[in-house]
């Protein structure tokens, strides 16, 4: 799945990705709300010589996460250490992390929806507490001993909050949810990306790749590339719109940003299900993608267009999904559950 050139999650050809990351909070484009609020927190934190509150992430992959931990970091000018949910597999490993940073680092978890039970519950003491509750001998010779860890920041990234357990979420101070961005926001990435790959890229060649991005500055960066390519065996490479469309074309990337698999599941919708509802497995089945992929990785982007909705007995597609694929509208029939029956 990673194969697909809209893909949100980094791929084999997204190596350059670090160099077109942005360092400072100021350059990282977009997010306005989260970022007037993350300075607030960071001038705060450096003003009282204290660990930054720990900071949960959450969003769709490719909106800028891993990007922002990297930024808290160096805005605090605090040592990072970057680990995720699945790497940290025994209470050992995540005591060995802990009991090695220094003071107000930043220990970045991504996926941290993932991390396992016992893991996740020593985290609890360490995150309220910064001390690390640990058992020593077996038996009855057992005892509890409490470790010191110096103050230090957590910042968790996830794609789905609602894996996340209560607890956990609790000892998050601050939560910032990464929304898509606008075709603007986009432009101004891609702009910038561009010449920081020395590549010439006209207005309306920026906004066309822009418009088709899916709203995730990684495709945005990872269409740039691949747009650039086209320019430079196939025109002069100049990025001019028309050339961007071609090459958008032939990567068969749509004007909306949709490619194939995503119009395979709005077909399976409309033509197999009569335009729903039809329920999340079913729909992963039919497409043979995992329930999960089709969840945090396709849907998001649907939804925001507007062209799927989600309703108790399912997904449905709606006039959008058909007017966007030139098929006439069928909207069912009152009663069935669809979008129909609120009207
Ligand atoms: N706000 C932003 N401004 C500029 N570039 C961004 C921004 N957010 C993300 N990017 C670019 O998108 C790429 C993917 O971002 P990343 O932080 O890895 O996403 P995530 O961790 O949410 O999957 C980065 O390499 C960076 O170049
Ligand atoms: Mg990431």
């Amino acid at each position: 799945m990673n194969d697909r050139v809209i893909s949100p999650q980094p791929g084999p050809d997204d190596t350059q990705e670090g160099s077109l990351r942005p360092r400072r909070l100021a350059e990282y484009i977009g997010q306005d709300k989260v970022k007037s609020n993350l300075s607030i927190l960071l001038e705060a934190a450096i003003k009282r010589d204290e660990a930054l509150d720990h900071v949960l992430l959450y969003g769709p992959p490719g909106l800028g996460k891993t990007t922002l931990s990297l930024i808290i970091a160096n805005e605090l000018g605090s040592n990072i250490r970057m680990t995720s949910g699945p790497a940290i597999e025994h209470a050992g490993d995540l005591a060995a992390i802990l009991t090695t940073l220094e003071t107000r680092a930043v220990l970045f978890i991504d996926e941290i929806h993932r991390l396992s039970r016992v893991v996740e519950e020593r985290l609890y003491s360490a995150m309220e507490d910064f001390a690390l509750d640990l058992v020593i001998g077996k038996g009855p010779s057992a005892r509890d001993l409490r470790l010191p860890l110096k103050p230090f920041t957590v910042v968790g990234a996830t794609t789905r909050l609602s894996a996340l357990t209560a607890p956990l979420r609790d000892r998050f101070g601050v939560t910032f949810r990464l929304e898509f961005y606008n075709e603007r926001a986009l432009g101004q990435i891609i702009w910038r990306s561009a010449e920081i790959l020395h590549t010439r890229l006209t207005e309306d060649g920026c906004t066309e790749i822009a418009r088709r991005a899916r709203g995730t500055p990684r495709i945005a960066n990872r269409l740039l590339r691949r747009v650039r390519d086209f320019a430079e065996v196939r025109a002069d490479g100049v990025i001019t719109r028309d050339v961007a469309c071609a090459a958008l074309e032939a990567l068969e990337v749509d004007a909306r940003g949709l490619d194939q698999t995503d119009r395979t599941l709005l077909l399976t919708i409309i033509q197999k299900f009569d335009g729903g509802p039809v329920g999340l497995d079913t729909l992963a089945a039919s497409t043979s993608e995992e329930a999960e992929t089709v969840e945090d990785v396709y849907e998001p982007y649907l939804l925001q267009l507007g062209f799927i909705a989600r309703t108790p007995r399912g997904r449905i597609a709606t006039r959008l999904a058909y007017e966007h694929l030139d098929l006439p509208f069928r909207p069912q029939p009152p009663g069935q559950g669809g979008l129909w029956q609120s009207g």
